[in-house]
């Protein structure tokens, strides 16, 4: 049986793919192991690689003002990437990277056993929803994976980049705040 103890051993150091090689640090995640709404995002910028924790940076500071929004904290979530180490430059993480970063993510998702999973941009749509996922045709939807309700709103990045896409973005919040009402009362 997986624990978190051995899950945490068996990732750190890892150097499965080759941004073992240029981290400062690995971002494993951060928030509730038991928590019922679960977010994933892309990979970890240059904040979270100096400080090892994910959404720390100005990506980070917007994540913190949406999950108040939906009367949520990082007391509350659990929060991780699909890639565990910085890609350079804040590049797209490529397919053999997610890849060989998949299995920690499972394994994550195993032991936290969410009922909601909210995506953070298209990367991880396109992980863990469908390959030809398209952010913004389908952000707001449900979709059923694993039984779990997952659901994928634009990343913070992505609003920082281009604020029109905001009001979007809070009509997906306001739905994920909808399902966890319906799903998570006794939690939430
Ligand atoms: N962007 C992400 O996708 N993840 C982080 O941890 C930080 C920024």
């Amino acid at each position: 049986m997986d624990t978190w103890e051995k899950l945490k051993q068996d990732c750190a150091g890892c150097m499965a793919c080759s941004l073992g090689q240029t981290r400062r640090h690995l971002v494993f995640a951060d928030g509730f192991e038991g928590a019922e709404v679960m977010l994933v995002g892309e990979g970890p910028g240059e904040q979270e690689d100096k400080q090892g924790l994910p959404f720390v940076g100005p990506a980070g500071k917007l994540l913190d003002q949406m999950l108040e929004m939906i009367d949520l904290d990082r007391s509350k979530v659990y929060i991780a990437n699909t890639v565990k180490c910085r890609p350079p430059g804040n590049r797209d993480p490529l397919a053999v990277e997610q890849e060989a970063c998949r299995g920690w993510l499972d394994r994550q998702i195993a032991l936290v056993d969410p009922k909601i999973i909210v995506c953070l941009g298209r990367i991880a749509a396109m992980e863990l929803i469908k390959e030809d996922f398209r952010i913004t045709r389908e952000h707001g939807q449900w979709f059923q994976v694993g039984g779990r309700r997952v659901i994928a709103t634009y990343h913070p990045s992505a609003l920082l980049r281009d604020p029109t896409k905001r009001p979007e973005a809070f009509m997906d919040l306001r739905e994920i705040r909808k399902e966890i009402r319906a799903i998570c009362a006794h939690t939430y």
